[in-house]
């Protein structure tokens, strides 16, 4: 949403109750809120940060402004899950009040040493002229949740790159702290910095190499570049903004994108072995995603189901934006996999047999089977109209389709009102989740993923097959 530079930038003291507590009751007259996921409290939650085990529980962030659904003056709202699927807001918060994130306690990413969480984010800083100085600073985190900023700035702006200079991803590789930030060279062009730090002192950050990753592309900037190991093999996250569609098919403002590598040579900062880019997410809205190697082995990521530069039907209320559920990586035939955590199936309050509903909770998931040599077509948040989320699986073509333009209040049609992606031309399945006003299909176990919003219109809660022999389960969830 549009708002003035002055109202997004105010300090966050001099925001009075009254108008938090405006704020506040605004946000509750939304019939959007989802159940399952999380949302901010108030104001527009944008990318997943410091997502992170410690002290003996999973951490994760989100950036925030508090105020109103716009990108303002920017701070990190902490929670908790023991189980990755049930997260509580704590009241801990990286606010902007240093003089290092004068403007804003951009993205970043933590880990624990020692017993406390280290966390590695961009200040944002402006002067006067609005001249941004991009600033990659520290804190430690203790477990009780303060926050002790570090004095020195951990890497200065570097005299290759513009303002466009953040996010950086802290990751142990072989013993060793490294951490790659995203960048924009004097010309223009998208890149990625890699970073060790000195005898493992996360206080202390020396410069590697720009990383090679088979090449970049037309992209003019890359935000949260994400490194992370599925059975040993990098593989690189990242969200690349201008890239042409000659070099990947996109339909969204910006795509989140991914390479599956063979190895990483440290020594020449380079990805060996990188495949072509590939889209992580085929839905209307999944970005910003951040991962992480788990202690007990997992490959964990979470994506930001919003989109920068988009206004949401939500924006009236005061609020924007959600987390995705958490998914696990994993490799199968040289493919990468995303899949919800197990302990999803926790949600599972009682199941049937999939077959059309006039009116459901919006909150339940489907399992369902798409026959080989079929044409299934389902509507989702269906109304007696006819009106709803069109999810087309074609297995004779080999071609799932989602059609947004008849489901809901209509926003950002100038993307495109459908997406699509190939499959195999054989029986396949989809482990759909619905909450509210979101949805997060899962195409054969996470071969293909399709995460997106949809702000249904009162009574848009049904199910209907309009066509093709699906069958399976749906189950109803609760939080
Ligand atoms: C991505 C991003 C990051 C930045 C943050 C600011 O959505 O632009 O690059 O750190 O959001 O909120």
């Amino acid at each position: 949403m549009d708002m003035p530079q002055n109202v997004r930038y105010r300090a966050y003291s001099d925001w009075t109750s009254q108008e938090i507590q405006e704020i506040n009751n605004n946000v509750k007259k939304s019939p959007w809120h989802a159940t399952y996921h999380i949302e901010p409290k108030t104001g527009l939650l944008n990318d997943p940060n410091g997502f992170s085990f410690f002290n003996g529980k999973y951490t994760l962030f989100y950036q925030n402004w508090p105020f109103g659904a716009a990108h303002g003056l920017k701070q990190w709202v902490h929670t908790e899950s023991e189980d990755l699927v049930h997260f509580t807001e704590t009241a801990v918060r990286l606010l902007p009040d240093h003089a290092h994130d004068s403007h804003g306690a951009y993205s970043g990413s933590a880990y624990e040493i020692d017993g406390k969480l280290f966390l590695f984010y961009t200040g944002n800083v402006r002067d006067e002229n609005w001249v941004r100085d991009p600033l990659q600073i520290g804190a430690w985190m203790d477990k009780e949740g303060k926050i002790e900023k570090f004095e020195n700035v951990l890497i200065q702006q570097p005299n290759d790159v513009t303002e466009h200079f953040r996010d950086p991803q802290i990751f142990e590789y072989k013993g060793q702290f490294f951490a790659i930030v995203g960048a924009q060279s004097l010309d223009k062009k998208g890149f990625i910095k890699l970073y060790k730090a000195v005898e493992n002192n996360v206080e202390n950050w020396e410069f590697v190499g720009d990383l090679k990753f088979g090449g970049t592309g037309s992209e003019y900037m890359i935000e949260c570049p994400n490194l992370v190991f599925v059975d040993d093999k990098p593989v690189l996250l990242y969200s690349p903004q201008g890239l042409d569609k000659s070099e990947l098919d996109y339909d969204n403002i910006y795509p989140n994108t991914y390479k599956i590598c063979q190895t990483f040579d440290t020594k020449n900062a380079e990805l060996i072995g990188a495949s072509e880019i590939l889209n992580l997410d085929y839905g209307f809205e999944a970005y910003a995603t951040q991962g992480f190697n788990a202690p007990d082995g997992r490959t964990l990521i979470v994506s930001w189901i919003g989109l920068p530069d988009v206004d949401y039907p939500t924006d009236k209320y005061d609020y924007q934006g959600a987390m995705s559920l958490v998914k696990e990586l994993t490799i199968k035939d040289g493919k990468l996999y995303q899949y919800p955590v197990e302990t999803i199936t926790s949600l599972r309050d009682s199941e049937e047999n999939f077959s059309e509903k006039s009116t459901t909770s919006n909150t339940y998931e489907l399992e369902v089977t798409f026959p080989a040599n079929d044409k299934s077509e389902l509507l989702l948040f269906a109304d007696d109209k006819g009106n709803g989320l069109r999810l087309t699986v074609d297995t004779k073509e080999g071609i799932v389709t989602l059609d947004r333009s008849k489901a809901g209040v209509q926003y950002a049609t100038d993307f495109g009102t459908s997406r699509h992606c190939s499959i195999d031309k054989d029986e396949t399945t989809a482990n759909i989740f619905v909450d509210k006003s979101i949805v997060e299909i899962f195409i054969n176990k996470g071969e293909k993923v399709f995460t997106s919003r949809v702000f249904p219109e009162e009574g848009q809660n049904g199910i209907q097959i309009v066509s093709g022999k699906p069958s399976g389960k749906y189950f109803e969830l609760k939080y």
